[in-house]
């Protein structure tokens, strides 16, 4: 993009489909490429520019593909690569890019590359994984633990040493300091990238310039040279979009990532606003309480961060968090109202706002009663961990019904019918039975359904530039139920309102939001004016187009 002129994806929507658990095709109980096909007139139907696409390269799943066997070829129960070369071209016949994901922090175990480097301690894709000898006392190098449970390190008799797997042994991290293997890597995405897809999104990479001797993983010495120099060999000059997904990255080093002048990315998806509510030492599987304030402020550093330089990327749920409607509103009595006020909240935000599969309908957190219902490796990791400590499988159950990821990854609702609509088959997670009523066919037939809301903020944002490039000015930061900004250009003043509790509040509203306006959506009948002190009903949020900014 040039420095001034707007890029397609800053006026776009972005929406993640993952592969698994969107639509089944031939009945085998797992999503799939044809399946995505099927059901790409929803998407265009709701008007999202591109589809941010969770793993589809063969793999064998241990992490349901972000552990990749081949980065050239489909896993055969999501299809081949004929079936993604139609899915980018029907895509794109409804103006919609197609995002990959690039896991290439690491690989599978099952890779050819792994299986060479695990037999011998000379073939040269020995060093393209991380290798190091065990402690004096022969166990592990250091005591670094997988993010998935147990030790990152792993022995390996055939070669006499430990490699690094950060996530879990089937995911052994890729060696960044070999140059033979970062040339495989951009050769790689050159090839996907001249097949037609819209960008990538890359899976952990500030993992990718780690200096393991260290002891430093994230945002290690190297990162920035590493992403400077694959923007060099395969981004650069292409018409396309790029995030990185990074655990770490906060408001200080955001600009490194994605600053204009950079080179290396266009957006970062950061959790700081999710990490902010997790306990320091048992993390997502025993959540702090929420505070709205404390939300506010991190989302509102990031909007002051990001202002003249950089772009956000907007977001409350991915397949590795739980619903949003779920976790930061109420997905009983206010299903509805709450999933449209968060909605609106974030989607007038600057930045580029993504959908995860089934926010669009208010979909709600599976609620497992016994672990045998789990699938994620993670969540199944840490039960043995956690269990071990002594902590109370009830306990440890509560903390994954509340953060667990497979919350994200019950299976599309589509219908009302049996196994929603997803499959013909038995799914390989379990359905949510709420799907009798939340469902896309129930949803979208209701004209103030969850669908409809989400279609205008995306028309909003195509339409209106002072949504996408406006001014953001947070407002009245300390009120602990109200989020409220304004959006401000040389012409228009967008207010954006939005009590994020079940309860209503009383709002004095700020002198910088007071007047009459045009409503540009809301979830309760609308306002044409807002001064003085009003009453919000629960959840109640919307936008008002105001006159011309003083
Ligand atoms: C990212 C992915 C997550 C995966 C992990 C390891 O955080 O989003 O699903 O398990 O990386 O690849
Ligand atoms: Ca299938």
């Amino acid at each position: 993009m040039t420095k001034h002129g707007i890029a397609w994806w800053q006026a776009a929507t972005g929406y993640q489909i993952y592969p698994r658990s969107f639509c089944d095709s031939n009945g085998d109980g797992i999503g799939d490429i044809p399946g995505i096909i099927s059901k790409l007139d929803h998407l265009a139907d709701l008007g999202v520019g591109f589809i941010w696409l969770s793993p589809v390269y063969a793999s064998p799943m241990a992490d349901n593909g972000y552990d990749i066997a081949d980065y050239q070829a489909i896993a055969r129960e999501f299809g081949t690569l004929e079936d993604m070369d139609n899915l980018i071209a029907e895509a794109r016949a409804r103006g919609i890019g197609i995002m990959m994901d690039l896991v290439v922090n690491h690989s599978s175990s099952d890779h050819d590359w792994f299986k060479r480097a695990r037999a011998s301690r000379t073939a040269p894709e020995h060093d393209y994984y991380i290798w190091r000898d065990g402690a004096a006392d022969g166990g592990p190098p250091s005591d670094h633990r997988a993010s998935f449970g147990g030790s990152a390190w792993t022995w390996e008799p055939a070669v006499g040493r430990f490699y690094l797997g950060h996530f879990s042994p089937g995911q052994p991290d890729l060696n960044w300091q070999n140059p033979a293997l970062r040339r495989e890597i951009y050769d790689m995405m050159n090839w996907w990238l001249d097949r037609g897809i819209a960008g990538f999104r890359m899976d952990v990479i500030s993992l990718i310039g780690k200096d393991v001797d260290a002891g430093i993983y994230e945002e290690g010495p190297y990162l920035h040279g590493f992403l400077q120099e694959m923007h060099r060999e395969t981004l650069a000059g292409r018409d396309i979009v790029t995030i990185g997904e990074s655990w770490s990255v906060s408001t200080g080093t955001a600009l490194l990532y994605c600053g204009r002048d950079r080179g290396e990315l266009d957006m970062v998806f950061q959790f700081n606003h999710v990490t902010a509510f997790e306990d320091p030492e048992f993390g997502k599987f025993r959540p702090k309480p929420f505070d709205l304030i404390r939300f506010k402020q991190v989302l509102f550093d990031w909007q002051r961060a990001l202002a003249e330089d950089g772009w956000n990327a907007l977001f409350l749920s991915n397949h590795d968090l739980p619903r949003q409607v779920s976790k930061y509103g109420d997905d009983g009595r206010y299903r509805l109202q709450s999933a449209k006020a968060l909605a609106t909240a974030m989607h007038l935000m600057r930045g580029t706002p993504f959908i995860y599969q089934g926010e669009e309908i208010g979909m709600t957190n599976a609620a497992f009663t016994r672990i045998d219902q789990f699938r994620d490796v993670e969540t199944l990791g840490h039960y043995a961990d956690q269990t071990a400590r002594g902590v109370p499988v009830a306990d440890f159950l509560k903390g994954a019904n509340a953060n667990g990821r497979d919350n994200a990854r019950t299976p599309m609702q589509w219908d009302a019918g049996p196994q929603a609509g997803f499959t013909t088959g038995t799914p390989w997670i379990e359905v949510n039975p709420n799907h009798a009523t939340i469902n896309v066919e129930a949803d979208r037939a209701d004209p103030d359904g969850i669908f409809a809301h989400y279609r205008r903020l995306i028309q909003l944002r195509r339409e209106m530039p002072v949504i996408v490039t406006g001014d953001l000015h947070p407002m009245a930061a300390d009120h602990p139920a109200v989020l409220a900004y304004t959006r401000t250009d040389s012409e228009t003043r967008v207010a954006v309102v939005a009590n994020l509790t079940g309860d209503p509040v009383d709002f004095d509203v700020p002198g910088a939001m007071e007047g009459d306006g045009i409503c540009l959506i809301a979830n309760y009948p609308p306002r044409a004016a807002i001064r003085g002190r009003i009453t919000l009903r629960p959840y109640e949020a919307f936008a008002l187009l105001q006159s011309a900014a003083p």
